[in-house]
């Protein structure tokens, strides 16, 4: 019987793991260079976590289950809810603002196709207790940062402020669960199905005029403008107005300008409140969003104190598939530098005990497990990029030497076994 991978869910072989490894520790670092630490929290919560407020959509998509003492438990949709959750528990008295990230597979009961997975990961983090706008500007000039960082090209972000569209929709008495149904539908970006609903709730002319204006604006800068002339009447509109305007001079003094203004964005979560933004990628076709984030206000409606917070997380898989995409090659770092090779079977012993000198000293090293002839072991490491073969032969041994191939050059030279440290060391500048 061939047991089979759950479906959208994928196996990571040696290769793929070091290169999605090399993009994790980049990010790391840039997050760091930001005063970002790191957190983690459990792959499952209570299911009342993600249901309390983080929207139908993602109520439809939770891997939901039931453990022996017949709680009701949830795989992790996300990681913001789960954050809010231990900062009030754990962090509400440290010095603000608190600057967190994290990495983290995350569940979504989803139609799996290419970019989109039940089980894929987020590196993303939460700035809780900032000012907005400065907060929302460091924060997207650090996702900016990382994916230069990374060499990813012709990546776009989209900045909006979901005051506008609500305020709008609050105006036309559309409130509560109906309005984040419509905020759900243009999320989706699905114009029929939205027009649809509208004309079932019956929504008047204006409004719906307005509405469907608004969300095909995008642009650079020079839009707020033609956005203050269309919601002038609306006072709630043109303070969200005022905050996106006061957000893009922010973004200009942390030297980042290369934004889109898109009105559109609505986010699949309904915990936003005002600054959205996504980034997409060309090429990556219909999962072309590598990241999502905002201001939210999950802490109080949790029961914690009234905090600013904002944060964003990039969809680790895609960030892959665009990088993979746009052929940039990623360095990986070929961790066994140096192969222990017995002439003779006879000699294995001898050859382990080498081996482990190496290794202890900080040099990584494999050596034949197998009993290969050495002419395997030398097409072996070659083909796994290892720099040098220590040959393991009788007569060296008896001499107290060894012979270290070099792989590149194919040159050969007789070491004392009791330099055999410090040479492949600085050889290999360890
Ligand atoms: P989100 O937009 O739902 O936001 O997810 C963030 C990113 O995760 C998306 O932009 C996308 O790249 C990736 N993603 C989502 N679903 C899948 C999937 N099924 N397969 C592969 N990748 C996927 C959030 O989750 C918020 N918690 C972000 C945030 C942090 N907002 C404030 N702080």
């Amino acid at each position: 019987m061939e047991i089979q991978r759950p479906r959208g869910t994928r196996d990571f072989l040696f290769k793929e793991m070091k290169e999605r490894k090399s993009v994790e520790t980049t990010m790391r670092r840039i997050f760091e260079t930001y005063g970002y630490s790191e957190i983690k929290t459990p792959i499952f919560e209570e299911l009342s976590l993600f249901t309390t407020k983080s929207g139908e959509g993602i109520k439809d998509q939770i891997y939901h289950f039931q453990d022996k003492g017949g709680r009701d438990l949830a795989l992790r949709p996300e990681l913001t809810a789960p954050v809010a959750r231990m900062y009030i528990k754990e962090l509400q008295k440290t010095p603000k603002p608190v600057k967190m990230y994290y990495f983290g597979s995350c569940f979504r009961y989803e139609r799996p196709q290419k970019g989109r997975w039940r089980q894929f990961w987020q590196f993303g983090c939460e700035l809780i207790g900032g000012k907005s706008p400065g907060s929302e500007a460091e924060v997207i000039s650090m996702a900016a940062h990382c994916l230069e960082e990374l060499g990813l090209k012709n990546f776009d972000i989209h900045i909006g402020n979901l005051g506008i569209l609500r305020n709008i929709l609050i105006d036309a008495n559309i409130l509560g669960k109906l309005q984040d149904q419509v905020m759900g539908i243009i999320d989706k970006g699905d114009i029929e199905e939205l027009e649809k609903l509208l004309q079932d709730i019956d929504l008047d002319s204006d409004s719906k005029e307005l509405l469907m204006k608004l969300i095909v604006m995008k642009g650079d800068s020079s839009i707020i403008k033609d956005v203050e002339s269309l919601i002038n009447c609306n006072e709630h509109a043109c303070n969200a107005l005022s905050e996106l305007e006061k957000l893009l001079e922010s973004l200009k003094a942390f030297g980042f300008s290369n934004y889109v203004v898109n009105l559109g964005i609505a986010r699949g979560l309904d915990y936003y409140t005002g600054t959205v933004f996504e980034i997409y990628v060309h090429g990556l076709g219909a999962q072309k969003q590598i990241s999502g984030g905002g201001t939210y206000n999950l802490i109080e409606l949790f029961g914690g104190e009234n905090v600013e917070s904002t944060g964003f997380a990039f969809g680790f898989d895609r960030v892959m598939d665009a990088l993979n995409k746009q052929e940039k090659s990623i360095e990986i770092e070929r961790s066994v530098k140096v192969f222990v090779a017995p002439i003779k079977n006879d000699l294995k012993l001898k050859a382990f005990d080498i081996a482990q000198k190496l290794r202890k000293n900080g040099i990584p090293t494999d050596v034949d497990l197998v009993g290969k002839k050495l002419k395997k072991i030398l097409s072996f490491a070659d083909s796994m990029g290892i720099n040098y073969v220590v040959l393991v032969g009788a007569r060296d041994i008896e001499e107290g030497n060894v012979t270290v191939k070099d792989m590149t050059s194919g040159e050969q030279e007789i070491i004392d076994l009791e330099d055999i440290i410090d040479t492949l060391k600085s050889k290999l500048m360890i």
